[in-house]
């Protein structure tokens, strides 16, 4: 009998497309190609599954010209490429990549903080620049992350082990918001207490933003936001492009109205806002927060784990659209 069929659309680790040809017959993008939206609904054609990293989107429009597709197991845990209202209209699954990475993406957020606050990109360059010429008292000062206050917006799994790292790590004083609130139990092992979004703003030295990307979350953070923190205070965006607003952002930088900022997701990336990267108190990398090799391996068995579960087993282990799944 012949295997389903399925695509990995980016290159990926050879033992996972090795796991998935235990099961499926398998066409992968080893070479990395940058397929178009024509390209890629071309190479579904005959396909049950597809092994997505979340910059490939799925819509209504894909789905129409892609009528064998079952399922979309994503390498991530943002799923903000899936149309998720189209793919449950079309009876087709989505999966996301949740909890495998939430420790590593912490451990990130907290080095973008320290290198953001601590001035670390900015004075790295200037000694590579070869500037460095005499000790100075106030070369490269920075803020203090010790005993500051650590304000979280979006304080779901890797918001809170932020929220950990920076309580019981640094002492610091942590104060979140969110959709909703927390349990006490939560809170408690977290150290956190719940304040409004405006609150948050005004008070916290350092802002870190975990939020998922929603059509209600774009540009959480713009000019009137930026306007509330203090002078003093960096801001960091793990989260997604988009819930920034970067123009905003980079004309804040600019005028010193905010310390600084550690953005490693942008609006539209992988292109960057071209005045981000002329301001020199921004720290950019290129979307890394989960980049660890163990982390990328657990998060791509994930993705095969969905595949296998759902088309094989008929039980995908993190649905996000679990309505598809609902007995008809
Ligand atoms: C995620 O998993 O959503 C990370 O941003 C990596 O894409």
């Amino acid at each position: 009998m012949s295997k389903p069929k399925v695509l990995v659309a980016r290159a990926i680790f050879p033992e996972t497309i090795d796991r998935l040809a235990q099961h499926f017959e398998v066409e992968s993008n080893q070479a990395d190609e940058a397929w178009s939206k024509a390209q890629l609904i071309g190479k579904l054609q005959g396909k049950v599954g597809v092994f997505t990293t979340g910059s490939e989107r799925i819509d209504a429009e894909l789905l129409d010209a892609c009528p064998d597709l079952k399922i979309c197991a994503n390498m991530a845990v943002g799923y903000n490429n899936f149309d998720t209202d189209a793919m449950t209209a079309h009876g087709v699954l989505g999966t996301n990549a949740p909890d495998v990475l939430t420790e590593t993406t912490a451990d990130f957020g907290f080095a973008l903080l320290m290198a953001t606050a601590r001035r670390i990109a900015e004075s790295e360059h200037f000694l590579r620049a070869g500037k460095w010429q005499k000790w100075a008292y106030d070369m490269f000062s920075g803020s203090d992350i010790h005993g500051s206050t650590l304000g979280i917006i979006g304080m779901g799994r890797i918001g809170q082990g932020i929220a950990k790292r920076g309580a019981h790590g640094f002492g610091m004083k942590v104060i979140y918001h969110n959709r909703s609130r927390l349990d006490a139990a939560l809170e408690a092992e977290c150290k956190a207490s719940y304040v409004g979004k405006e609150e948050l703003l005004k008070t916290a030295d350092h802002v870190v933003l975990v939020v998922p990307y929603t059509p209600a979350s774009h540009h959480t953070i713009g000019a009137a936001e930026i306007a509330l923190m203090k002078p003093t205070a960096t801001l960091i965006n793990i989260a997604r492009g988009g819930i920034v607003d970067d123009a905003a952002l980079a004309v804040a930088l600019r005028e010193r109205r905010i310390a600084a900022a550690g953005l490693d997701v942008f609006e539209g990336e992988p292109k960057v806002h071209p005045d981000l990267l002329t301001v020199p108190n921004v720290v950019l990398t290129p979307h890394i927060a989960s980049a660890t090799v163990p982390t990328r391996k657990a998060m791509a068995d994930l993705a095969v784990d969905n595949l296998v579960g759902y088309l094989v087993n008929g039980k995908p282990l993190t649905p996000v659209n679990p309505a598809v799944l609902a007995p008809k």
